[in-house]
């Protein structure tokens, strides 16, 4: 599906940095649409009229090497506003004469504060007398540009912010786009709104309509068939391409067996006899689980699971005729993660389960309507869509359910184990006030017992480990701090309640080193 584009929009050009994606949401935050775009892919933009602002990333490259990462000159001679980040920084000192040096003295990390030596625009309501920011760089401007001037040092290093107002060309050293840099937002907000002079247009609301009058446009007549799991991307994807096109989209629903308690046929109903949905609920759990026997190795497990799922969905839709697009979740992180700047794909570590191997398959078309939101977004356009709150704040969940958080053999019985654990920690989430504290919570179930005593009596039985996590995407996560009392109850409340548990554990770990799942 072909979306029109924004006419006016700021582009991040992406070097690399682990933020970048932080950057594009602050633009948008404040009601700007911006879109992030490699520097190969910048040079094969024909026009540049609907670019209001350029935000060049940091990155790990340097421009003390002979060959280094850039835009087309031309746009730095273009009259476009710019406003360069670490690496974007030391790019614009370099393509206007500066000098950058590669520092042992002037290399900061972490925690810095900036020392004013002019008032700028970039700078209006941010600079107090000590403004804290976070730095994470090696090189150094360390000679200004010619016709450039500085705004703000650090002790370490001279040039933290630099501007050449005519040009409208700002850099700045540190990251405004961290929370750890106090007030950067205002950064962003300076130079947008007094520097590009850009006016707010980007709010999700707004976009609902345009969504829905595209999806009709392209879809027209014809059938659209969805996998509905019930998470929060399909479910906004199967309401919206239902208010387009109604009786022609067909949902499928794939249970299999590996999901939480209850999950499956609750979303069921909500989607048919609440949003009175065109659904169809397949259940093949026993199929599942009787592939699943005796598989204990992470990937295989992955592997038959995604492959069973892709025949079962293939085979339902095949009892359809003349279906023409198959709707997905696809975020906009996404995207961007499958095109980095250094156009590596974040390695695979480990095989993500999805539905993208149909289309090929079945010739299907993608409805990918969701491609340019990050996950906040969408859950604002589910709000708007009228989705449950019990869908829209959902944590996310693995394709392959319950099947990579049984460790080891999976049975019946360890699943219907994990589920009542599962259901138990979620549910005292919930009522504590916890669960939309944290990115991503659930149970797992290791495969080893050990011995416990319950009444007067020995057990032998399964541990349980809980993990809870902060996170803003899911590539790097924390653990949560939960407070004592929280942690106090919940292993009894499992073991009081779940035969088959004697021992809870909770994971401390982070991402990296440690995933969010566990296979
Ligand atoms: P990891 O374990 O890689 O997880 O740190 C990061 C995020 O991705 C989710 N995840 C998956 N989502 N299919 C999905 O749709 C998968 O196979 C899959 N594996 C992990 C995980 O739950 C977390 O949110």
């Amino acid at each position: 599906m072909q979306f029109q584009n924004e006419k006016e929009k700021v582009l991040i050009v992406d070097f690399g940095s682990q933020v970048t994606k932080l950057i594009a949401r602050r633009v948008r935050e404040l009601g700007v649409f911006s879109e992030i775009i490699t520097p190969k892919n910048i040079r094969k933009l024909k026009k540049y009229n609907n670019i209001k602002g350029l935000i060049l990333s940091g990155g790990p490259s340097t421009v003390t090497k002979k060959k280094f990462q850039s835009i087309p000159d031309e746009l730095f001679k273009k009259g476009i506003p710019i406003l360069g980040i670490c690496y974007g920084l030391q790019l614009i000192a370099k393509v206007f004469g500066g000098s950058i040096k590669p520092s042992k003295k002037n290399r900061e990390f972490g925690r810095a504060f900036l020392i004013k030596k002019n008032t700028s625009l970039l700078t209006k309501n941010f600079l107090k007398t000590k403004q804290t920011v976070w730095m994470s760089h090696e090189d150094a401007v360390v000679k200004l540009p010619k016709n450039f001037r500085v705004v703000a040092s650090s002790k370490d290093s001279k040039l933290t912010i630099i501007e050449n107002e005519n040009k409208k060309i700002y850099g700045v050293q540190f990251h405004p786009e961290v929370t750890h840099t106090e007030n950067g937002k205002q950064i962003f907000k300076n130079f947008l709104f007094l520097i590009c002079k850009i006016k707010k247009k980007w709010n999700i609301n707004s976009q609902k309509t345009r969504l829905i009058n595209e999806i009709r446009n392209t879809v027209k007549t014809e059938k659209v068939i969805c996998a509905l799991s019930g998470g929060v991307d399909s479910s906004v994807v199967a309401l919206l391409i239902n208010k387009a096109i109604k009786r022609n989209l067909i949902c499928i629903m794939v249970d299999t067996g590996l999901m939480r308690k209850n999950e499956f046929k609750d979303t069921y109903k909500i989607f048919k006899k609440r949003y009175n949905l065109n659904v169809k609920l397949v259940d093949c759990s026993k199929l599942f689980l009787n592939k699943l026997k005796n598989i204990t190795h992470p990937e295989k497990k992955r592997k038959i699971i995604g492959n069973l799922f892709i025949k079962v969905f293939e085979k339902e839709a095949k009892k359809y005729n003349n279906i023409k697009f198959l709707a997905q979740g696809t975020l906009y992180p996404d995207i961007i993660e499958s095109r980095s700047s250094s156009g590596s794909k974040t390695s695979k570590i480990k095989s993500h389960h999805n539905v993208g191997g149909l289309p090929n398959k079945m010739n299907l078309k993608l409805l990918e309507p969701l491609k340019e939101f990050f996950k906040d977004e969408v859950r604002i356009l589910g709000n708007s869509l009228g989705l449950v709150k019990s869908i829209n704040y959902k944590h996310p969940f693995p394709g392959p359910g319950l099947g990579i958080r049984i460790i080891g053999n999976i049975t019946k019985e360890r699943v219907k184990i994990l589920q009542e654990a599962d259901f138990i920690f979620i549910n005292e989430l919930i009522k504590k006030n916890l669960y939309k504290k944290i990115w991503q919570a659930y149970a797992a179930l290791l495969p080893i017992k050990t011995v416990g005593v319950m009444g007067d009596s020995r057990t032998y039985e399964n541990i349980c480990l809980l993990r809870a996590v902060t996170s803003e995407d899911g590539m790097t996560a924390d653990y949560f701090s939960f407070p004592k009392n929280f942690i106090d109850s919940i292993s009894n409340k499992i073991i009081n309640n779940v035969k088959g548990i004697n021992r809870v554990v909770y994971d401390i770990t982070s991402k990296p080193p440690s995933t969010v799942e566990l296979e």
